[in-house]
């Protein structure tokens, strides 16, 4: 059996079918409509499907599933008037026989996360970030190494700690240099960057080639914005602090979007439309750039992603009949990034680690004296990867919140 054949991926892929493994009312009565199947359930709820929906997601085995990329059946396989020869509540299950004779078969706990009636869009659109300010510090979301990387309830809480607060502290991981990948695992492999490499060591140097690497203070910004996709999660692990400046400063950029949709909603409908520029060169070696949105906003109109990096803001590039208003705008947002109000200043102790969602939370630092020697280990991990992990945890210990729609970040 080479490893390619069929039944090597199937062993990989077991046959599911349309079921996910949850608990779910059984499906007890079926009917067919104009154009929908009607769905009743044991709870006495309802919901319909349409006829060519219904055929396209079809995940029986001669029509193939996405999960392993083997899909014979796609949107130019049926056309669009087709309609059941005959529907069944069957054990618990909906039956739809097609004209051809081809059988389909749906778990009703399938059906009642893929429904797409109103309240069932509602709840995968549920999830809402947990927006802070300055308090934060008074109850920082923290989580010990052991739990963390207990691969199962632990690991979990941290992650959905990551993905509501956009950042999460890792306690008493150790300063064994190694333990930085170790840290980073738990949200997915490292991504290597131009600019910071596979793995950066943040600290003071006679000859800096990135602000980082002095001991001077750095605002709150989002790494490397200049990206068309910017790092999706920073991974910091703390070997060395000081005892004196070198604090942490954290700012929820969805809070600053809060703040400016409620308070400045003309700046704020300039910075979800119109695109500022980040750009980084490194003279003989890279020239990036970005043009994009400060605040992305999502197909509900919410925040989904926050790029802005003050240091590598390029000339604006602009309507000049906006210009004036689009530097307020953005000076709106930047004001209240450095406003202590929205700042989370902590002193990260060695040993520990943060994780932090670059499209959302900044980070910055204090100044610091650079003969104390300040030392932090900083690696990116993609965004991706953070919620394909979380998602796959949740399915089985968070069954409910699984299918959540999470904020995809910022727009390039
Ligand atoms: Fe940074
Ligand atoms: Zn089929």
């Amino acid at each position: 059996m080479s490893h390619e054949s069929p039944d090597a991926i199937t062993a990989y892929n077991p046959f599911q079918g349309n079921r996910l493994g949850l608990d779910a009312p059984p499906v007890a009565a079926a009917s067919a409509a104009a154009r929908t199947v009607h769905v009743e359930f044991a709870d006495g709820s309802t919901t319909f499907f349409h006829h060519q929906w219904l055929r396209h997601c079809c995940y029986c085995q001669a029509c193939g599933n996405p999960a392993d990329g083997i899909r014979f059946n796609t949107v130019i396989s049926f056309e669009s008037d087709i309609a059941p020869a005959a529907v069944s509540a069957m054990h618990g299950d909906l039956t739809v026989t097609w004209p051809d004779g081809h059988e389909s078969v749906y778990g009703p706990d399938w059906l009642r996360h893929h429904a797409y009636d109103g309240a069932n869009r509602r709840q995968r659109s549920g999830w809402r970030p947990t927006r802070w300010r300055s308090e934060l510090v008074q109850n920082f979301p923290t989580v010990g190494w052991t739990d963390a990387s207990d691969g199962g309830a632990g690991q979990l809480g941290a992650l959905q700690l990551l993905r509501d607060y956009g950042i999460v502290q890792i306690a008493g991981i150790g300063t064994d240099p190694a333990a930085t990948e170790r840290l980073a695992a738990l949200v997915g492999p490292i991504h290597e960057t131009t600019v910071y490499g596979y793995i950066y060591d943040v600290k003071a140097e006679p000859v800096a080639k990135l602000g980082a690497k002095t001991g001077m203070p750095q605002a709150p910004h989002i790494d490397d914005a200049f990206y068309y996709s910017p790092p999706g999660i920073d991974v910091f692990h703390c070997m060395v602090n000081t005892e004196e400046g070198g604090m942490s400063t954290y700012v929820d950029g969805f809070a600053i979007a809060q703040s400016l949709a409620a308070e400045q909603p003309d700046a704020y409908e300039l910075l979800t439309t119109l695109p500022i520029s980040q750009i980084r060169r490194h003279p003989g070696e890279i020239d990036l750039r970005n043009r994009g949105p400060l605040i992305s906003l999502d197909e509900f109109g919410r925040p989904q992603g926050i790029r802005y990096f003050d240091r590598a803001l390029a000339p604006l590039d602009v309507d000049a009949d906006v210009m004036d208003a689009f530097y307020n705008a953005v000076r709106e947002y930047n004001r209240r990034m450095i406003d202590p109000a929205f700042i989370a200043e902590i002193r990260v102790k060695p040993g520990n680690g943060m994780l932090i969602d670059n499209h959302r939370v900044m980070h910055g630092r204090t100044a610091f004296d650079p003969s104390f020697g300040r030392h932090i280990r900083l690696c990116h991990v993609p965004r991706d990867e953070f919620h394909g992990r979380l998602r796959e945890l949740s399915r089985t210990l968070d069954p409910e919140h699984h299918d959540e729609y999470l904020p995809q970040g910022a727009r390039s």
